[in-house]
């Protein structure tokens, strides 16, 4: 029988708990109160059911560190430390299969893993250093593909509705990803529409992930010939050993972590800032500040994939046994009273000691260029339009949930656009996005033609609201 509450540390074998599944109702439409359960019930450390499969779930913020940090070195993310699937007791149909064996550096422990990050760090510079060029050329593109969106939202008026999610800052990381891989420009949108099919899930997933993992090979084929200005050519040049899959597989992370997460921290940044009512007001505490928020908030990536100990080790008021699936949760890490109970919500600037970056070996290494593109997609948006604001109350925006992530399915706004703004590439890299509307530099009207593009295009403006 389960107690009410777990107070001992002795060893109980996972798999002799009878424990709650974690998705379901309640984790859909309101995930803090789940955790909020388990912490109570377990404490730090819950055991619960994943898709069929006992995991256990870090809640707390010092143990989700202390995890992350990993400074015993006992912590691993290669699959060949599951006990459990080792002993072939996770099936080949468990849903976060796919996820899970997709082998890039994300499940890479020692050696590899730095050889993998090496490649990521070099091949990221030239983009995330303020100094370079090639930063310098993608902060206008940037700027650039947020002003092409938001003329193609508005085509055919000032004013009307959008569906920010899908029509702005989905696509915008995913084009800017495209730039990063050095794909031209029409097959790139084939690639992104693959994407968005994977991303989603839908009945085409399958066969447009077969076309991805095609395309990414391929491309990684053409840049170890033909080196571009591109980061898989930097990631190769770093590592010259790397492989043809060695780099697909890094690459094909891309398109999620910058198009999901990015794309979800957009969206939940534009919902806080529309959501306050004097939205320009909440920008005056600088963009940056108020991304961070967000992020602290609303982490983009909720749960972590899984990392298994070496040895038996005690944490929470569990003894986990060696091999056993831990899954840490950012989102819970947030919302202990011991970290968030701690913060000040009246503070102007909000903690950087927040997990939502990761920490330790496995920290991210985009998180520049995801706070880059995110800032400038909603310091754009602000700029070019004189009035957005949610079309239905911030509570009763439509959350997808998934095992590792809470993303808007769609964010309804009603818009109008200012008369003028300024042209895309009259604000430097790194330099913080006035709060008020920034004059203009050269009056352009609001509404200008682009050139027709390709599928994507199609795409977007089939999503366009009649009004
Ligand atoms: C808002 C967007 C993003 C968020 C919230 C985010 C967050 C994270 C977190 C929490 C991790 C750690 C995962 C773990 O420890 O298991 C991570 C890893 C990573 N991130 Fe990001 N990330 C974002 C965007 C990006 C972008 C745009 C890139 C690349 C351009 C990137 C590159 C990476 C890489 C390569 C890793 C894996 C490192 C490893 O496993 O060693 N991230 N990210």
């Amino acid at each position: 029988m389960m107690p009410d509450a777990w107070t001992a540390s002795p060893y109980v074998p996972l798999s002799s708990i009878s424990v709650e599944p974690l998705l379901g109702g309640d984790y859909d439409s309101d995930p803090g109160l789940v955790y909020k359960r388990l912490r109570t019930k377990y404490g730090p450390v819950a055991p619960v059911d994943l898709l069929g499969v006992p995991v256990w779930l870090v809640l707390g913020y010092t143990e989700v560190l202390q995890v992350l940090q990993n400074q015993g070195g006992i912590w691993n993310k290669h699959l060949r430390y599951w006990r459990a699937r080792a002993e072939g007791r996770i099936s080949p149909a468990w849903p976060l299969t796919p996820i899970f064996e997709s082998d890039n550096s994300a499940f890479h422990d020692g050696a590899q893993l730095r050889r993998l990050r090496h490649a990521w760090t070099a091949g990221l510079a030239p983009f995330q250093d303020p100094t370079r060029p090639q930063a310098q050329a993608l902060e206008r593109a940037i700027e650039q593909y947020a002003d092409d969106l938001i003329t193609l939202l508005a085509e055919g008026g000032g004013n009307g509705w959008a569906d920010l999610s899908a029509q702005y800052a989905r696509p915008l990381p995913l084009m800017v990803s495209n730039r990063l891989l050095g794909f031209e420009s029409i097959q790139g949108d084939d690639v992104l529409m693959d994407v968005w099919r994977v991303l989603d899930a839908g009945p085409d997933a399958t066969a447009a992930s077969q076309r991805l993992i095609a395309a990414v090979t391929d491309l990684a084929l053409t840049k170890m010939r033909h080196p571009g200005d591109d980061l898989p050519s930097y990631m190769l040049a770093a590592v010259p050993g790397l492989s043809v899959e060695e780099l697909s597989r890094e690459i094909l992370m891309l398109p999620g972590l910058i198009g999901d997460f990015t794309g979800s921290l957009i969206c939940n940044t534009l919902v806080e800032v529309m959501g306050n009512p004097d939205a320009r007001a909440t920008l005056s505490q600088g963009i940056e500040e108020v991304v961070n928020r967000v992020a602290l908030a609303n982490s983009p990536m909720a749960n972590l994939t899984f990392r298994f100990p070496a040895v038996d080790v005690q944490l929470g008021r569990f003894v986990i046994a060696a091999g056993d699936p831990v899954m840490l949760s950012i989102a819970g890490a947030h919302a202990d009273p011991q970290f968030g109970g701690a913060l000040d919500p009246q503070a102007m600037r909000s903690t950087r000691a927040h997990l939502a970056w990761g920490a330790g070996p496995h920290s991210c290494l985009g998180r520049q260029l995801a706070m880059r593109v995110t800032t400038i997609a909603v310091s754009r948006l602000f700029e070019r339009f004189s009035r957005v604001r949610l079309a239905m109350p911030p509570d009763q925006l439509p959350w997808r949930s998934s095992p590792m992530a809470r993303t808007l399915r769609s964010l309804p706004v009603q818009f109008e656009l200012a008369e003028y703004y300024a042209p895309a590439g009259h604000t430097g890299f790194g330099t913080v996005s006035s709060p008020e509307p920034m004059p203009p530099v050269m009056a352009v009207p609001a509404v200008r033609q682009e050139p027709p593009r390709s599928a994507l295009w199609r795409f977007l403006r089939g999503l366009r609201r009649e009004r």
